[in-house]
């Protein structure tokens, strides 16, 4: 099947006569055959899958595997593992890096969080940062992963891929794709070890759940799950339920919304109150001739700098009306945000200058809207930000 139909089909398999899967919330499993229970409890200690028994929800949940089969399936790979959040599967996957090796390396910009968790050490690791070109030279023998995000948070940077996992060698590359989705990029397909997504945001769709999930070979699946037994960042069965159901229109979502970055895209490009777009499809943020290659289209995401910087930046932000000012991105609706105040806040200063993250830029997740009112909207609140300065 191709991914359209994998979408909405994809975890699917043995419903019964039920027409939709049901959502097991039994935190609890009945265990009358004790020995049988703790073959099941080796087997998940071990980071298999159960036997015959779940035993626990924290151990596994058959409404959560159905998530990560549909996720598998989509991005090709043996296994997923998911997680409460974006960040829970960060950790995860960082914790289960630890278990091969102290060193990581990881490619700026990328989500604040993501950079917060790295830089701070709690995590105990060591971290070298780098760039998409100097990977290689980082590499020592206890690095365990490389990871980056391609197109990057907030200032859609793409990485080659290809080209990472060559300087990579051995060394396990993380690729997270959150912003491409599986309908526009495979990492995996590229070499990648791991691919990983918050399914908070065009998994999910609606802007109403919080999900992590990372797709790889059985082999990193097992310390995966044993990381998530350990540190209980399970995803909810209602959260996988609710993710797997947005599945089933993330292609359609992803390519209508799409559409509409395209169209404000061509618009904001002749604006007067606008220094640069940020646009995977513009040859200006894809001097490797990424898209078409790697990413099958410039996605939904689009950064904007403003050639009066911060003031211009909050005003815009004060005056949308359609859009929503807020953090995250992939939902229906259309959200405007200011990287350097919000979502990378917590980046070194430096970290965000070097990596792009200025006071002028904004960052816009389009949605379904109709074209035309985002654009007026946008329109607007760009024009207002320009009486405003000029009053000034
Ligand atoms: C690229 C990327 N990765 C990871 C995360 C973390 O995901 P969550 O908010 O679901 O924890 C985010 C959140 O914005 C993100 O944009």
């Amino acid at each position: 099947m191709r991914l359209n139909s994998l979408a909405v089909h994809a975890g699917r398999d043995n419903m019964g006569i039920a027409h939709v899967p049901s959502i097991d919330l039994s935190t609890t499993y009945r265990t009358p055959v004790l020995d049988e229970a703790t073959d099941n409890i080796d087997a998940m200690a071990q980071g298999h899958q159960p036997i015959n028994n779940p035993i626990y929800q924290r151990l596994h949940n058959p409404t959560v595997d159905r998530l990560e089969k549909a996720m598998s399936a989509l991005e090709g790979s043996e296994a997923s593992v998911s997680f409460a959040s974006g960040m829970a599967a960060v950790t995860g996957s960082l914790l289960a890096a630890k278990m091969v090796g102290s060193h990581v390396i990881a490619v700026r910009p990328i989500y604040g969080g993501t950079d917060h968790l790295l830089a701070c050490g709690i995590l105990g690791l060591d971290v070298s940062w780098a760039t998409a070109d100097d990977v290689g030279s980082h590499i020592r023998p206890e690095t365990a992963m490389i990871l980056c995000e391609t197109p990057a948070n907030p200032t859609l940077a793409l990485i080659d891929i290809e080209d990472i996992v060559s300087q990579a060698g051995d060394v396990p590359v993380l690729v997270d794709s959150t912003f491409a989705t599986p309908v526009l990029q495979k990492p995996l397909m590229h070499g990648a070890t791991l691919v990983l997504h918050s399914g908070t945001k065009f998994l999910g769709g609606h802007g109403d759940v919080m999900a992590g999930i990372v797709s790889c070979s059985e082999e990193w699946a097992r310390r995966l799950r044993q990381v998530r037994i350990l540190t209980g960042g399970n995803l909810h069965p209602q959260a996988a339920y609710t993710v797997h159901r947005g599945l089933q229109t993330l292609s359609i979502r992803v390519r209508s919304a799409q559409e509409n970055a395209r169209y404000l895209v061509e618009r904001l490009l002749d604006h007067p109150a606008v220094e640069q777009v940020l646009y995977p499809e513009l040859s200006s943020c894809d001097p490797k001739g990424l898209v078409g290659r790697q990413l099958a289209g410039g996605g939904t995401m689009i950064g904007l700098v403003l050639k009066e910087g911060y003031a211009a930046a909050r005003e815009a932000m004060s005056a949308v009306q359609l859009f929503t000012p807020a953090v995250s991105l992939g939902s229906c609706d259309s959200l405007i945000q200011h990287p350097a105040g919000l979502t990378h806040r917590i980046v070194e200063e430096e970290a965000r200058a070097s990596g792009g993250i200025t006071a002028g830029l904004l960052r816009l997740s389009i949605g379904l809207e109709d074209p035309e009112d985002l654009w007026f909207d946008l329109e607007r609140a760009l024009s207002r930000e320009e009486l405003a300065l000029s009053a000034k």
